[in-house]
């Protein structure tokens, strides 16, 4: 993800002319040799194994948080202790005390924080946003949310942090499902209330360096819910780290009075659309490809059906993020948005320990 994030940072000046010039004064890393490589090659002026140099370097307004989730909380902490702005990549922390610590900070410095809920900036999912509004799909009452990867669907996959919660935090809904929960918010409102089940698929790994000895999983691998949103419409949401042959089945549909919207992440240029106004004789899901008319592909390349990729995704995040700190833009999802994000995970796994239905 620091990659991304440097990539983003290279492209935004070019892309978005519009937007604050950005410099890249400082890269940090524990790892030496690669950290080194990486700041020269993406320009960085300067380059440390001690994170803590950018709190004191006073060239550096902004601080991009990229580093395993654990360590989110203390750097976020730090960088805005010492007045900088804080861009973190999801999800806040490893548990919701710690996400709540995180949001209070960042609203008593009065500084500005941005969370790496980057799949928001899509144009289609922007325009899935407008046609809602417009009424294209009439009264909405469903969100049917799924967001499946097989990264650890082998079972011969050895045992990492990723499986402990004590370093990761939850399993597929810290990594995947907050995603998910961050589309379900922008296009639904906020999810209310909800009951949900998770499961371990593989309960035990071998240990890397001990291969005859096996580790625990302890967080979930799977995760199911029904939801309701605070506009009364209904939903249900899922989750699995373990799905094989998904590669980024982020995906949803729409129900409303009128018609449905549908999409998937890897079809990210595309939106489905079925209208029930249509002629009887003419009805059927049509392909909205994203193109110039959806603001801002224009601003990546002119032509039609050249197609966006996920690093744009970051660059548009960036941009939101410069926009902000220029106070142009509202800077969403901030650490508050993204705590109403991980008060529905960890919800989740309240409910799902308790059996009971949790109000948010
Ligand atoms: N927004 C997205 O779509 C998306 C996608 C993937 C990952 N992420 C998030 O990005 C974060 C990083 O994930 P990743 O897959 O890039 O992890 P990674 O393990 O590939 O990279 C983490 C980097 O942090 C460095 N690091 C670790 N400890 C450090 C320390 N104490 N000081 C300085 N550097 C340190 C490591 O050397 C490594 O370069 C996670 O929070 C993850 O949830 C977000």
């Amino acid at each position: 993800m620091g990659k991304c994030h440097a990539l983003a940072y290279n492209a935004v000046n070019g892309v978005f002319s519009d937007c604050p010039k950005l410099r890249l004064e400082m890269l940090c890393d524990i790892n030496s040799d690669a950290g080194r490589q990486f700041a020269e090659a993406f320009g960085f002026k300067q380059f440390s194994t001690e994170w803590r140099d950018a709190l004191t370097n006073p060239a550096v307004d902004i601080i991009s948080i990229t580093t395993p989730n654990g360590l989110h909380k203390e750097m976020a902490l730090a960088a805005l202790a010492a007045g900088k702005h804080v861009y973190c990549e999801k999800p806040l922390a490893l548990t919701l005390a710690d996400a709540g610590i995180m949001a209070v900070a960042a609203r008593k410095s009065g500084l500005k924080t941005l969370v790496g809920y980057n799949y928001l900036y899509n144009p289609a999912i922007l325009n899935a946003a407008r046609l809602i509004k417009e009424g294209a799909i009439g009264r909405v009452y469903f969100f049917r949310g799924v967001n499946d990867e097989d990264y650890m669907a082998d079972p011969a996959l050895p045992h990492s942090w990723r499986c402990e919660v004590k370093k990761a935090g939850t399993g597929t809904l810290g990594d995947l499902a907050v995603h998910l929960v961050s589309l379900a918010h922008l296009l639904m409102g906020n999810i209310t209330q909800l009951t949900a089940q998770t499961y371990i698929a593989h309960k035990n790994r071998l240990l890397e360096d001990h291969p005859d000895k096996t580790g625990t999983v302890d967080n979930e691998d799977i995760a199911s819910a029904f939801v309701s949103f605070e506009s009364g419409a209904r939903g249900e949401l899922s989750s699995s780290r373990s799905a094989w042959g998904r590669k980024n089945h982020l995906t949803f549909e729409i129900h409303g009075d009128a018609g449905m919207i549908t999409f998937d992440q890897e079809r990210m240029n595309e939106l489905r659309l079925y209208s029930s106004h249509d002629k009887p004789e003419d009805q059927g899901f049509r392909i909205i490809l994203t193109g110039p008319e959806h603001p801002p592909y224009a601003s990546f390349i002119a032509s039609r059906g050249h197609q966006l990729g996920f690093n744009d995704l970051k660059t548009m995040e960036v941009a939101n993020l410069l926009r902000g700190l220029a106070g142009r833009d509202e800077l969403y999802p901030d650490f508050d948005d993204a705590l109403r994000i991980e008060r529905v995970i960890h919800g989740m796994v309240r409910s799902s320990e308790t059996g009971s239905s949790i109000t948010l």
